[in-house]
């Protein structure tokens, strides 16, 4: 089975409004094994690494005021197209365009108080696991209901 990692990183809004559990839900009974995760409130430099490809966007400045509002959640998810699927799951960027069952569906209205990130490539992905969690965070085991997902 081709596995690959994604980041996921419940914004400060998600974690406020209680929406850490049900967002960890929707990962868990679509079949993703929870590899990492942490709860964290990251300082400006490191929320200015992670968004550092949107740095010229005109609302790059308040998304990283957004960001630095509260603690967030970083979690590392893997499993079969786990970047594109959790992006699926994630919904459009604008929450007025995402598909409702999706999360940004269900539970948000405004760009700016999306709720969840979720790396857009594999490549981005391995550079966001690399600057949320060291080595020892990643936790590899053997889940059992995963001969009854593949
Ligand atoms: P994310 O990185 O948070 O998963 O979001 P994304 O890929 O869906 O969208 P991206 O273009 O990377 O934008 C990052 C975050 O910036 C905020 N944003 N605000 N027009 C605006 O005011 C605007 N556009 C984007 C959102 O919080 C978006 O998730």
């Amino acid at each position: 089975m081709a596995s690959e990692a994604s980041e996921q990183t419940i914004k400060p809004d998600g974690v406020q409004r209680g929406l850490v559990g049900p967002i960890i839900s929707r990962f868990e009974q679509r079949g993703y094994k929870l590899a990492a995760i942490k709860l964290v409130t990251p300082g400006r430099e490191h929320l200015e690494k992670h968004y550092a490809d949107l740095s010229d966007k005109p609302f790059f400045p308040g998304l990283i005021n957004y960001m630095l509002s509260g603690p967030i959640c970083a979690m590392v998810w893997e499993g079969r197209d786990a970047v594109k699927t959790g992006r699926v799951l994630l919904g459009a960027t604008n929450p007025l365009a995402s598909a409702p069952g999706t999360i940004r569906g269900d539970y948000a209205i405004d760009v700016g108080r999306n709720v969840c990130h979720g790396s857009d490539s594999v490549e981005n992905a391995q550079k966001e696991i690399n600057l949320w969690f060291s080595k020892e965070d990643l936790v590899t085991y053997k889940q059992s209901q995963h001969s009854w997902i593949y």
